[in-house]
């Protein structure tokens, strides 16, 4: 019944723009393995662990767009994946970094929604309802990770002024 197909076709903003969310969504797979691997190399098993689980999180982020764009009639684009880092100078930096991944990811998500709001596309809104509520969830995970590294680092800071002090003592 061609009615219903057409009901159902994506729009081709909508398509190309959730092609595009492909990308970023497999790029920060590739981010996150990338930065499992920097932890793999120090011995940093934890941190490793926790990467080797966002990495999977953001191929299934992928595959809901992916999934999405065939289901609704539309063709999937797959396009190149920009390299990632693959040092950085501290674990604080590498989570500030993902921290602020997530933040262009969420910015990238509410575009979406944007875009589905104007086209009136209202399965897509329901469907990007879920990634917006995800979202606070990755941007707080993140967050949280540099807050306490921020306060391991303090820790270091507040040792070092005490040697300070101590290189100070006079002989009694
Ligand atoms: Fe797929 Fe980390 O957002």
């Amino acid at each position: 019944n061609l009615v219903i197909k057409e009901a159902r076709m994506i729009n081709k903003a909508m398509q190309d723009a959730m092609n595009e969310q492909i990308n970023k969504e497999l790029f920060s797979s590739y981010l996150y393995l990338s930065m499992a691997a920097y932890f793999e190399a120090q011995n940093l098993s934890g941190f490793a662990h926790w990467m080797r689980i966002q990495e999977a999180e953001e191929r299934e982020h992928a595959m809901k767009f992916y999934n999405f764009i065939l289901e609704r009639g539309g063709k999937v684009t797959l396009k190149a994946l920009e390299a990632p880092k693959t040092e950085w100078k501290s674990s604080l930096e590498l989570f500030e970094e993902a921290a602020a991944h997530e933040a262009m990811i969420t910015a990238s998500i509410n575009a979406l929604y944007d875009l589905a709001m104007k086209e009136k596309d209202y399965s897509a809104l329901t469907m990007l309802q879920w990634f917006t509520t995800e979202q606070v969830e990755e941007e707080k995970n993140a967050a949280d990770i540099v807050a306490n590294l921020k306060l391991i680092e303090d820790r270091g800071t507040a040792v070092l002024m005490l040697d300070h002090r101590l290189a100070k003592r006079g002989v009694e």
